[in-house]
């Protein structure tokens, strides 16, 4: 059954291949079934680590760019910047005013995050909320989200539930859909791929830079004549994602055998990644000589999202008094 998708993307950064195998083939995957997919650049959100202009508007066009390059099309998706929608920020306002302190303070992500480094701002600690608004207003069944993610939806549909106990029933109480978490890509130290810890496999650079970052990715110093294991392999991890079955059995046969180096395996990786790279990267640099068509995609996705918010916007206006 065809349903409503909603998800955001914080432009924070370069997106990278943890990304793209952990949630944009996804998205891509919902668009392609036949759904009503909401996919928007969370620049509001965003806000909350980037401060300097340029910068801002730099990832919010990389995002764009990314996304338009990796498949994400306009003709079937509503795909806007978040600050073009600003009714978000008016519903995250009416949602402040119900939700007690103690809800946000349990939300972990503001613990984490300043933990990391970031400002302690209001808006760090208010993000769950601008999130839940961001999702409600477009009355979506479902949320594709990482499993870091999986509390700020709670949070969201206790935010809905508790709307239209004191409203009535306006607010379509959504469901996450958590993005299948075996799929964690290492990053080349071993830790999870992740732009906080400088570890990525950017999706968007040379062939040549790929390559040589593949050959970065940590291994054991197991001799090259040895049996390897695959199962504690950082290279093996990317074969995973990257080769069919009979390919990664030649790839499990050769670990166990032993006589194979690590240098081999990279070598397969990088070309592998470059081989599936290769045509987004294609479209990306067309993207990049052609910005006027990314700002008419925005400026296009933008006016549909606010059609289509602008109807349960007036609907919560009226139903909390404000009209
Ligand atoms: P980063 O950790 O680089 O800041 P984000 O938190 O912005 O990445 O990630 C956006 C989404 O991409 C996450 O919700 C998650 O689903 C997915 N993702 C990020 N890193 C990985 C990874 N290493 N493996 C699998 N999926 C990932
Ligand atoms: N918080 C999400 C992240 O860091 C980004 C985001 C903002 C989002 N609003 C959203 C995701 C709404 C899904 C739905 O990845």
């Amino acid at each position: 059954m065809t349903k409503t998708i909603l998800s955001g993307v914080q432009p924070s950064g370069k997106l990278h291949i943890g990304n793209y195998f952990g949630a944009i083939r996804q998205f891509l995957a919902l668009q392609e079934q036949g759904n009503h997919c909401y996919y928007f650049i969370a620049d509001y959100h965003a806000m909350t680590s980037v401060k300097e202009p340029a910068l801002l508007r730099e990832y919010v066009r990389e995002v764009a760019m990314s996304y338009l390059a990796l498949g994400i099309d306009p003709e079937k998706s509503v795909f806007y910047r978040q600050s073009d929608v600003p009714a978000v920020t008016e519903l995250s306002w009416i949602f402040s005013c119900l939700i007690p302190m103690g809800l946000l303070e349990r939300c972990t992500s503001y613990k984490d995050k300043v933990a990391q480094g970031l400002t302690a701002s209001h808006g760090l600690f208010y993000y769950p909320c601008l999130q839940a608004a961001d999702i409600l207003i477009t009355s979506c069944d479902l949320v594709p989200v990482g499993q870091d993610q999986k509390q700020h939806i709670e949070v969201t549909r206790d935010i809905a539930e508790k709307f239209n106990n004191q409203y009535g029933e306006i607010l379509t109480v959504p469901d996450a859909y958590i993005l299948d978490n075996t799929a964690v890509v290492p990053g080349l130290d071993g830790r999870k791929m992740s732009k906080s810890y400088d570890n990525t496999i950017p999706l968007f650079e040379t062939a040549k830079q790929s390559s040589k970052r593949v050959m970065r990715i940590v291994t054991d110093s197991t001799p090259v004549e040895d049996p390897k294991d695959p199962a504690k392999c950082n290279v093996f991890a990317m074969l995973k994602l990257l080769c069919n079955e009979a390919e990664l059995a030649q790839w499990q046969e050769k670990y166990t055998r032993g006589g194979m180096g690590y240098g081999e395996a990279k070598k397969a990786v990088a070309e592998k990644l470059n081989e599936l790279l290769a045509p987004y990267r294609e479209k990306y640099e067309q993207l990049v000589n052609d910005p006027a068509y990314v700002d008419d995609v925005l400026a296009e996705g933008g006016r549909k999202a606010r059609e289509k918010t602008n109807v349960l916007m007036e609907k919560v206006r009226s139903a909390t008094g404000l009209r």
